[in-house]
């Protein structure tokens, strides 16, 4: 067969980071990624970027935990070289702090983050208000410049990328012989997947240079998470909502709540509110199907509904997406023999 052609479908995270490992573990095939919407304009682009799972309910925690480790050793590789700058990757340490200690059950990832353990009675002296907290190492994306540099070194591999909407997966039959469905919250439309549904989160960029501990306080859904160019300040997270329009009160709410945490936010500038629709569901969907229409075939790699842990998780599902592709690459080149009815 000559050189298989991939398509993927989606310039998010999960689309461009899928890109790059089919283009730097299958030898030989054309990776092209078609999407309508590319950095600085998708979901990938709003999120903080930290690499603190979310977990999945339908997914085994032994996956979770896997995915986590291999992005974790991935960005922590990155970190340690000249590249990390322009990638937007640094290390951040920092507190999760809770109001009870009926949290201290360790998660799954502690260890895999750096250095996890309680906090001291002098740490928790900052923040009165809570009982108990932990502390650990963990690394950070500046989202923006991390999908850029997906994106060039896609187009290093010699892959390409298109503007497009895709509003019927069979137009892509004639030109591609594999499709990846990287497409976030688009999926609920393209695939009419139900499963899928939108958590909105609403976060602050702010200038506070100073800053550079992480504070968050999962319960009361408030975090500070500085990155190599911004703190990020969040969050909500709204169910079932769509709107993409920025609401000044939740602004001022999570600029409250986060300044209770860390006063010298005060001082922060250049404060930009940006929204977001987390492509949440109860699983990431990471699973080969072969479309039938007729005589014709098409084999579809699905990768998508991460959530609120895309971040954390991309590199691992991005390694098991391209050897979904790889397993179907096989099967294009020596079909099974018809099993005889
Ligand atoms: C406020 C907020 C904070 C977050 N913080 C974190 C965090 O700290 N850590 C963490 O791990 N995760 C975080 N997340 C979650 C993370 O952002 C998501 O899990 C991740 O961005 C999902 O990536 P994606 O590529 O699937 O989706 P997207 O970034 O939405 O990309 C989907 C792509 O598909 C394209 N597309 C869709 N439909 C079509 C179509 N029909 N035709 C062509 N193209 C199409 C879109 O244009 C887009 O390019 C946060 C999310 C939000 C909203
Ligand atoms: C992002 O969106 C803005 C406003 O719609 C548009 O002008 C810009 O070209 C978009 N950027 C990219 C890279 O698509
Ligand atoms: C970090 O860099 C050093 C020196 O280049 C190298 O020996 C080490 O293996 C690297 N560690 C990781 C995790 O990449
Ligand atoms: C890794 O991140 C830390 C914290 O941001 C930074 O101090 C360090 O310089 C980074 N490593 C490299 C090689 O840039
Ligand atoms: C994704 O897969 C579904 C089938 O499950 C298909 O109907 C849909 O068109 C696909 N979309 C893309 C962009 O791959
Ligand atoms: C945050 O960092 C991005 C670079 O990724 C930059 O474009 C943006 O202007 C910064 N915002 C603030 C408020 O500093
Ligand atoms: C913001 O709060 C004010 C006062 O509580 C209320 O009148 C207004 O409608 C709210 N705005 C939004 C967008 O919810």
């Amino acid at each position: 067969m000559s050189k298989p052609r991939i398509a993927v479908i989606g310039a998010g995270l999960i689309g461009l980071s899928t890109a790059v490992c089919i283009s730097e573990t299958i030898p030989r095939c054309s990776v092209t990624i078609i999407s309508d919407e590319f950095t600085p304009n998708t979901t990938s682009d709003v999120a903080a970027g930290m690499l603190i799972p979310h977990t999945y309910p339908g997914t085994p925690i032994y996956q979770q935990k896997q995915w986590f480790k291999e992005t974790f050793d991935y960005l922590f590789a990155i970190n340690n070289s000249s590249e990390a700058l322009s990638a937007g990757i640094s290390l951040v340490s920092g507190w999760q702090i809770f109001k009870t200690n009926s949290n201290a059950e360790l998660p799954f990832w502690s260890d895999i983050v750096l250095g996890f353990r309680a906090m001291t009675e002098m740490e928790l002296k900052k923040f009165p208000q809570y009982r108990f907290g932990q502390a650990f190492t963990t690394l950070k994306c500046d989202c923006p410049s991390y999908l850029l540099r997906l994106e060039k070194r896609l187009k290093g591999n010699g892959g390409e990328v298109h503007a497009k909407r895709i509003t019927n997966l069979w137009d892509l039959q004639n030109d591609y012989d594999i499709v990846v469905n990287c497409t976030g919250i688009g999926s609920r439309e393209l695939i009419g997947d139900l499963k899928i549904y939108p958590v909105r989160g609403q976060v602050l960029k702010v200038h506070a240079p100073w800053l550079n501990h992480f504070i968050r306080d999962p319960d009361g859904l408030s975090y500070i998470y500085p990155g190599i160019h911004n703190v990020t300040l969040g969050e909500t997270r709204e169910k079932d909502s769509w709107n993409l329009s920025p609401d000044p009160n939740i602004s001022k709410d999570i600029f409250d709540k986060c300044c209770a945490l860390e006063p010298s936010l005060q001082k922060a500038q250049d404060i930009k509110v940006r929204v977001g629709l987390r492509p949440a569901r109860l699983a990431v969907r990471l699973q080969k199907e072969i479309l039938v229409q007729g005589e014709k075939k098409l084999p579809v790699v699905h990768n998508y509904g991460h959530g609120s842990g895309g971040f954390s998780m991309h590199w691992g599902t991005a390694k098991e997406a391209a050897r979904l592709v790889g397993e179907c690459i096989a099967t294009l080149q020596d079909p099974l023999p018809k099993a005889k009815l």
